[in-house]
């Protein structure tokens, strides 16, 4: 390899050819700031944010590559005061209502201007205006709020291969927005809410639906029941300043039960049907050799992206309901007869580490009755703001346990939150149940890690084996489901999840600043725990939880039965390309 020798602030360095000048300050922990710049994802050099001084010449060090004998400087007079005024011409038009701004305390803009000195703005003059655009169930945008970093743009491109945004117009009309200024909504976006996660400011954020949870709580006529998907429970500390990967999952049914929820279920429960109904259902089509390959579903941002981008592929999506979905319908069919509710007074609310759940819990099809089967969606980030909100101190609650029978859930449920969970999970049940007998290795360490798409063929005990390939991120999903259509693979299961690593980033997660993703792999750290929470439970295959088998004997009949193909499985729909 060829290695680069160049000093920076009189240090001398040595590092491999195509390192930027950023890469290498900050590896020997100079630090120079920077705000479009997203490691892997952004690397347009447009804010200037990052400026260093090289001869005579001001250049912006993220996307320039160190050169021999270069003589760097980060730290004078002249880059302090070109960053400040940087920052100074961004903040002059930006709408600059930060105490109520939902990233306060958590927007890089705001770091800057606290690193940088910035007391007052010397620039005053015209304000780029526009409206919100809150069309989308999911995702609000304030272009007033913008920096133009283009790092929304770069996510949803380059990393989910949707394109729904970019850059319209010119000089200081620029804004990012929709092709032809439509609505969001209106787009082929997929809700993934992966911009928002993108986005270093507030110009980018959640549809918030705190104040309907609030309602439905202090209503006396409803009952409320709350489910917990399984990426919220390592990734809820992190909002209470605990480390990434933090466990909590005690803490947060105790932090529900206070906050007022009649019930505190854990979708985990329902994960665990899924693989009843959608491993049933992988069985049959293997047997019939129809529509293959399989493909999950469990996640609503990769269902909408085959409607828009594949719908010649729709019959291979699976039949089965999100697990959300079908926690829903159970809450308001099995558990309102057992508790003799009336399933009208029930209002589900589920707690998702996803903001493309808003839009599926709107579908017409996850319905029964004139009843949605999920009221009300937050995501993890709602979730703590309403724990704030009742001043409740998190970090010191006892450790409590969900409530039955709908909260009872095994090891492979909660695998569910991460890349390869589902097919792992999957795998777990078909292996045995093909087998006939008790397995002890459960662990496929095939499946795991965030290699943006893993294959592994799975060798049955009845003589038969499976293809299985699990892609995350959609520019991943688009390569693997290019090569199945061409031939070029042959695979009988898919498992997708939209969001890099899994629903552990989804776009409801804690949202994490570019400085520290370049220092820490978070996807790494949030799977860790989750696999921490698989091990630690006493049994560890969906097949094995006593309330599946339960709720089969009293009310569903048998998997892929008439009852759980009326509550638990649903259809899709073909979407505009455009
Ligand atoms: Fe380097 Fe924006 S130009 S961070």
């Amino acid at each position: 390899m060829e290695m680069i020798k160049f000093k920076i602030d009189g240090i001398e360095l040595e590092v491999p050819k195509g390192t930027t000048v950023l890469e290498a300050a900050r590896s020997v922990g100079i630090k120079i700031p920077s705000l479009c710049y997203l490691k892997d994802v952004n690397k347009s050099s447009s804010c200037r944010v990052c400026v260093v001084e090289v001869g005579p010449r001001l250049i912006a060090s993220c996307t320039l590559a160190a050169e021999n004998g270069m003589d760097i400087k980060t730290n004078t007079a002249k880059v302090r005061e070109a960053r400040r005024t940087v920052v100074e011409l961004l903040l002059s038009n930006h709408k600059r209502e930060c105490t109520t701004c939902v990233r306060s305390e958590n927007c890089e803009l705001q770091a800057l201007a606290k690193d940088l000195n910035i007391r007052d703005i010397r620039f005053e003059g015209e304000k780029t205006t526009c409206p919100i655009d809150d069309s989308s169930t999911s995702v609000v945008r304030d272009q007033e709020k913008c920096v133009l970093c283009g790092r929304c743009i770069s996510t949803c491109g380059n990393v989910q291969s949707v394109h729904a945004i970019g850059f319209a117009n010119r000089g200081f009309s620029t804004v990012v927005a929709p092709a032809y200024h439509k609505p969001l909504s209106d787009t082929v976006c997929i809700n993934c809410g992966q911009c928002i996660m993108a986005c270093p400011v507030g110009a980018l954020h959640e549809k918030e639906n705190i104040k309907d949870v609030w309602n439905a709580i202090a209503d006396p006529d409803k009952y409320v029941v709350v489910q917990t998907a399984p990426a919220v429970r390592v990734a809820l500390g992190e909002e209470f300043g605990m480390p990434v990967g933090s466990r909590v999952t005690g803490k947060m049914v105790s932090a529900l039960r206070k906050l007022g929820f009649d019930k505190v279920f854990d979708t985990d429960f329902a994960a665990d049907l899924t693989i009843m109904e959608e491993g049933t259902e992988l069985l049959k089509r293997l047997e019939s050799g129809e529509n293959l390959p399989l493909m999950t579903s469990c996640c609503p941002g990769w269902v909408k992206f085959v409607e828009h981008f594949y719908p010649d592929m729709l019959d291979n999506l699976s039949t089965c309901k999100s697990p959300h979905q079908m926690e829903g319908a159970l809450i308001k069919s099995y558990f309102a007869k057992k508790m003799d509710i009336d399933p009208a007074k029930i209002t589900v609310v589920s707690i998702m580490p996803c903001v493309a759940k808003k839009f599926e819990n709107q579908r017409e099809e996850l319905s029964s009755e004139n009843l949605q089967d999920v009221d009300i969606v937050l995501t993890t980030r709602e979730l703590a703001q309403m724990i704030k909100e009742a001043g409740i101190d998190f970090a010191n609650l006892s450790d409590e346990e969900f409530d039955n029978p709908l909260g009872e859930s095994t090891g492979a449920a909660v695998i569910f939150g991460a890349t390869g969970g589902v097919a792992e999970a999957a795998l777990r049940t078909v292996f045995e149940i093909t087998a006939g007998k008790e397995l002890e290795a459960i662990d496929y360490e095939v499946v795991r890690g965030t290699e943006g798409i893993k294959e592994a063929t799975i060798e049955l005990p009845n003589g038969k084996s499976i293809n299985a390939a699990i892609a995350h991120g959609l520019a991943n999903a688009r390569k693997l489901l290019d090569m199945v259509k061409s031939g070029e693979k042959k695979i009988d299961f898919i498992e997708v999840m939209a969001c890099p690593g899994g629903c552990v980033t989804g776009g409801g997660q804690p949202i994490i600043d570019a400085k520290t993703r370049e220092v820490m792999d978070v996807k790494i750290e949030r799977a860790k725990a989750i696999y921490d929470e698989d091990k630690s439970l006493p049994i560890r295959k969906s097949h094995k939880n006593p309330y599946i088998k339960q709720i089969y004997e009293e009310f569903l009949g048998e998997p892929n039965g008439h009852l759980s193909h009326e509550l638990l499985h649903t259809h899709y729909q073909k979407r505009n390309r455009f």
